[in-house]
């Protein structure tokens, strides 16, 4: 049954492509939208705009308690303010909203929460505060480097 199977190998290929398109849109592209200002929108749900908003609140207030705590010389509040925003924070996330976040959107968001891992390791290492400054001025490089080319919207928002 040549046919047949030239017709099987038609339909692999369509649910092979299909399925393809489908990983990259989850895994690389997110659901994204072009913004007037020139960064890229990440169209969230309402609730999923205000948890991301929320734990960027956090880690602002993190940078602000790691910056008092070098200040102080006060090492042991460095580890804990910093492990808090480490890996174990991320591991929270929903798939759901995961699978909207853009690759490069979820590399520099993880390499963030790692990067606060390495500073708390960094701290309970026995470090001087000032090397501390300076790897906390690194790690901030992800903040900024992602404010320049993301913002939040939500689903809809540009279909008006
Ligand atoms: C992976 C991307 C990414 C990283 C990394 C990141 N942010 Fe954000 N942050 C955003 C986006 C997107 C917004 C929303 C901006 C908008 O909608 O205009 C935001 C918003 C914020 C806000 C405003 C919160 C509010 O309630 O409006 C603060 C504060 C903030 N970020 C702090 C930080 C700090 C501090 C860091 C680094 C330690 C950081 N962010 C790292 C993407 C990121």
């Amino acid at each position: 049954m040549k046919s047949t199977c030239k017709f099987c190998w038609l339909i692999s290929l369509v649910l092979a492509v299909a399925l393809g398109l489908g990983v990259y849109k989850v895994v690389v592209v997110g659901s994204v939208a072009p913004y007037a200002d020139g960064r890229v929108s990440v169209l969230l749900l309402p609730n999923e705009r205000n948890k991301v908003l929320a734990e960027m609140r956090g880690l602002l207030e993190s940078v602000q308690a790691v910056t008092e705590a070098a200040v102080a010389g006060d090492m042991a509040a460095i580890e804990t303010t910093a492990r808090a925003v480490g890996m174990a924070a991320a591991e929270a996330e929903s798939p759901a909203m995961m699978s909207k976040l853009p690759l490069e959107f979820k590399t520099l968001g993880l390499a963030t929460h790692k990067a606060f891992d390495d500073l708390a390791d960094l701290a309970a290492g026995g470090a001087e505060p000032m090397a501390v400054i300076a790897n906390l001025s690194q790690v901030m490089l992800n903040c900024t480097a992602c404010h320049q080319g993301y913002r939040l919207g939500v689903v809809g928002e540009n279909d008006e």
